[in-house]
């Protein structure tokens, strides 16, 4: 497995993907409650498709999203890190700061632990200006992380999703954005 970065916090390590993730993130993605605010479940397949573009851009930009894994039970659980889209639209070329955790881990504060040190990565070592993050007005837990990291909507920035038909429940994003120098005041 190719190096990169590795973040550590209190109770993770957010690490580059091993091999043996990819059928527990297949299970993860299998699950309608996680997926609740995507198009579909995965499949297997999909699943590992999604691991391989997720190497590729650790491969090209140094970062991406990283494979998270609870130190004291070695156990994989999910991923969170930053993503570059493939879309296009009015705020694009941009950094995306995501996660996505197995159901069982939900409420154990490890998303907005995980994607804390992200941010710190982003603004620290990739020296990102701004970081943003999207998501469906309904997904509200998503929503909460962003809010919790000290992110702030920023409406002029909601966009409809272009891989989305105009009637689709899924068009409609909303952004959340954080500065650098928000970041920098947050960390006084
Ligand atoms: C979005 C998602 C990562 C949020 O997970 P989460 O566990 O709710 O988020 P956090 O890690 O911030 O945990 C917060 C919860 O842990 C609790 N918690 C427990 N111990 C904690 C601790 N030590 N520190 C902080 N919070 C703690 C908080 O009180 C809060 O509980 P609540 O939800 O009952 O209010 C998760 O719902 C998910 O994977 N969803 C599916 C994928 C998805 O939609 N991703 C986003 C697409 S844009």
């Amino acid at each position: 497995m190719a190096n990169g970065p590795t973040l550590e916090t209190e109770r993770l390590l957010l690490r580059r993907w091993k091999i043996k993730d990819r059928p527990i993130f297949a299970e993860i993605n299998a699950d309608p409650e996680v997926m609740e605010h995507f198009p579909a479940a995965l499949t297997a397949e999909e699943s590992d498709q999604l691991v391989r573009r997720i190497d590729r851009q650790f491969e090209q930009y140094g970062f991406g999203l990283w494979a998270v894994e609870i130190k004291w039970a070695k156990r994989f659980i999910g991923f969170c890190g930053l993503a570059v889209p493939s879309f296009q639209t009015h705020f694009t070329p941009a950094v995306e700061i995501g996660w996505r955790f197995a159901k069982d881990q939900w409420g154990s504060g490890y998303a907005t632990e995980a994607a804390a040190a992200v941010l710190d990565f982003g603004f620290e070592e990739a020296g990102l200006n701004e970081i943003l993050s999207w998501t469906l007005p309904a997904n509200q837990r998503s929503i909460q992380v962003m809010e919790r990291l000290g992110m702030k909507h920023a409406p002029d920035l909601d966009f409809d999703h272009p891989r989305f038909l105009h009637d689709d429940r899924l068009r409609r994003h909303v952004v959340y954005r954080i500065t650098r120098s928000e970041w920098s005041e947050s960390r006084i």
